[in-house]
C-alpha cells in the first residue's frame, strides 16, 4: 500500500548546489514527489519542528543550522516510503552511512547531514502538517 513520508533538503545541501542531484536520487528510487517548495524558516519555526529533540544538547545548534538558509521541504509517496527513504538517506552520521546513500554522497557531518526523513507514521503526519496545507497535497 502506498505511504507518504516527509523530507527536507537541508541548508548545507542547498548551499552546495546539491538539490537537483538529491531529487534525482529520490526519483530514481521510485518516490513520487507529491509536493515541494523552497523556503527559509525562523529559529522558532525550527524549534517547533524539532520539538521532540528539545532536551538534547545539540538542540540549539540544530535549530540555528536549520534556520541558516533556504530548505526544500517535500512530501514523498511510494510503497513503504518511510522506511525506504531512511534506507536511501543512510545513517544520521555520514561517516557511518553506506556507500551510495544520500548522506554518504552529499553530507559533511552529523549536524550538517543534507537531508531529513520522518522516522514513523505519526511523525510523518505531524511533519507533513507542519509544512503543508491539505490543498498542496492533492
Ligand atoms: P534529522 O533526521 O533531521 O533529525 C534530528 C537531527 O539532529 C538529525 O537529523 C541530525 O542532523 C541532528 N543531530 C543528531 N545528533 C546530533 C549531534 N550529535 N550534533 C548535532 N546534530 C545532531
Amino acid at each position: 500500500m502506498s505511504q507518504r513520508t516527509f523530507s527536507i533538503i537541508k541548508p548545507d545541501a542547498v548551499r552546495k548546489g546539491y538539490t537537483a542531484a538529491i531529487l534525482a536520487e529520490i526519483e530514481k528510487a521510485g518516490f513520487k514527489i507529491v509536493s515541494i517548495k523552497r523556503m527559509s524558516i525562523s529559529k522558532a519555526q525550527a524549534e517547533g519542528f524539532y520539538h521532540v529533540h528539545a532536551a538534547r544538547p545539540f538542540f540549539g545548534e540544530l535549530t540555528d543550522f536549520m534556520s541558516s538558509g533556504p530548505i526544500f521541504p517535500m512530501v514523498l509517496e511510494k510503497e513503504n516510503a518511510i522506511a525506504d527513504l531512511r534506507t536511501l538517506m543512510g545513517a544520521t552520521d555520514p561517516a557511518k552511512a553506506d556507500e551510495g546513500t544520500i548522506r554518504k554522497q552529499f553530507a559533511a557531518s552529523i549536524g550538517e547531514n543534507a537531508i531529513h526523513g520522518s522516522d514513523a507514521e505519526e511523525t510523518a503526519a505531524f511533519e507533513i502538517g507542519y509544512f503543508f496545507a491539505g490543498i498542496e497535497l492533492k
